[in-house]
């Protein structure tokens, strides 16, 4: 693999945890690439030869975006849903059948070829990393297949077998549960690394997330859970007991939740797309790291709550909506996805981290959030290879 110098860099967001500010920012600075890996950083008067030279002119370079949360592997879309709930319907957990009804009726290709696009659109605005979960199959042979295609694009694949009951099971949740928990989960674990669950009204309970979530780590996955996203509940608690790496939404949280994420170290993920696709309030992200819980931003791109792969459009709305900095949000979307998915390797750049770069057509960091809606992205490296 062709070595690559990228100098003349106005701006450099390291992520660099030794440093003594949030984005271990440098200016001036250069960047090598080699081999997939994050070769050499430093001054770009001291840099040394390479194969390719890019000239950044002065622009901002930033890792790649881990985006920890996204439901990709689905058929069709819902923006009639959506223009429903524009014209003043609110959102229900059971929209989610929609999709399961036309995800099961599609083939394996069609939901592959959703899943590339997707994952390509999100590459070009950034993202570089990127979780996937299954969870419109709800059958074993359509779970199990959903995690198969979705392995086929990253290692970080969740198993979200619970995530409303399919109406085959509609008068026996607990059948359900005992088939999440068994058959589903057997067939679903050899391509999963996470297991999730939606612990929500009109989803699972916390009894039932629990068994979920239980099952799962016997069977060797990791987990995280979708918890309080449409009002207070027990997800959130159940999360930090269990000391689940992440725990995603958290719009709805008493003091006693953000008390205990706090001391259980579970990241908490905000997904602000979902709120301004639900017209719902955005979760508090001033009150969170201000009580010293660690916090991430992801899209949760899926048909439903939320159509958008755009990680620089939750950075803006984070920015304006949630109150945090520009470099909260993008530390968030960076090393914070990649707590989420506790990865050490993504979301900073620093000599031996994976070579995920993006090149801004900006000056700075902050034009993530000061020019929302325009295309800052100018050019990406995914463990050090250029866009095709
Ligand atoms: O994260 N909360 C549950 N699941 C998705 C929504 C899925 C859908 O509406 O299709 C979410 O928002
Ligand atoms: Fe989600």
């Amino acid at each position: 693999m062709t070595s690559v110098l990228i100098t003349n860099i106005g701006e450099l967001v390291t992520n660099d945890p030794v440093a003594e500010d949030l984005l271990g920012l440098r200016t001036d600075a250069a960047l090598v690439l080699d081999d997939g890996v994050v070769a050499w950083v430093g001054s770009a008067g001291d840099a040394p030869a390479a194969d390719e030279v890019v000239d950044a002119g002065g622009r901002a370079v930033l890792p790649g975006f881990v985006d920890s949360h996204s439901h990709l592997v689905f058929a069709g879309d819902r923006a009639e849903e959506f223009r429903a709930r524009m014209a003043g319907e609110s959102y229900a957990a059971g929209g989610i059948r929609t999709t399961v009804a036309v995800t099961r009726a599609a083939s394996d290709d069609e939901l592959a070829a959703n899943v590339a696009r997707l994952v390509e659109e999100m590459r070009r605005q950034g993202t570089t990393t990127v979780e996937i979960k299954s969870g419109y199959g709800l059958s074993v042979a359509d779970e199990e297949r959903s995690l198969r295609v979705a392995s086929g694009f990253t290692d970080e694949t969740t198993f979200l077998g619970a995530h409303v009951v399919p109406p085959e099971y509609a008068d026996d949740p607990a059948g359900y549960v005992d088939l999440v928990t068994g058959p589903m989960l057997a067939a679903a674990a050899p391509y999963a690394r996470w297991i999730d669950a939606f612990c929500e009204t009109g989803a699972f309970d916390a009894d039932q997330a629990r068994a979920v979530l239980t099952a799962g780590a016997a069977a060797g996955l990791h987990g995280r859970l979708h918890a309080n996203q449409l009002g207070p509940g027990p997800g959130v608690a159940l999360a930090a007991e269990l000391g689940l790496t992440a725990v995603d939404h958290c719009t709805y949280l008493t003091d006693d939740d953000v008390h205990a994420l706090r001391d259980s170290g579970t990241v908490a993920t905000l997904l602000p797309g979902v709120e301004f696709s639900t017209r719902q309030p955005y979760p508090d992200a001033r009150r969170l790291l201000d009580a010293g819980v660690r916090v991430a931003l992801a899209s949760d791109c899926n048909p439903g709550s939320c159509y958008t792969s755009s990680i620089p459009l939750c950075i803006a709305l984070a920015v304006r909506e949630m109150g945090m900095t520009p470099a909260e949000a993008v530390h968030a979307a960076t090393a914070g996805g990649a707590a989420a998915l506790g990865r050490a390797d993504v979301g900073l750049l620093v000599p031996g981290s994976r070579a995920d770069v993006v090149l801004l057509e900006a000056a700075s960091h902050v034009h993530l959030a000061y020019r929302p809606g325009v295309p800052l992205i100018r050019r990406v490296w995914a463990s050090g290879v250029p866009p095709a």
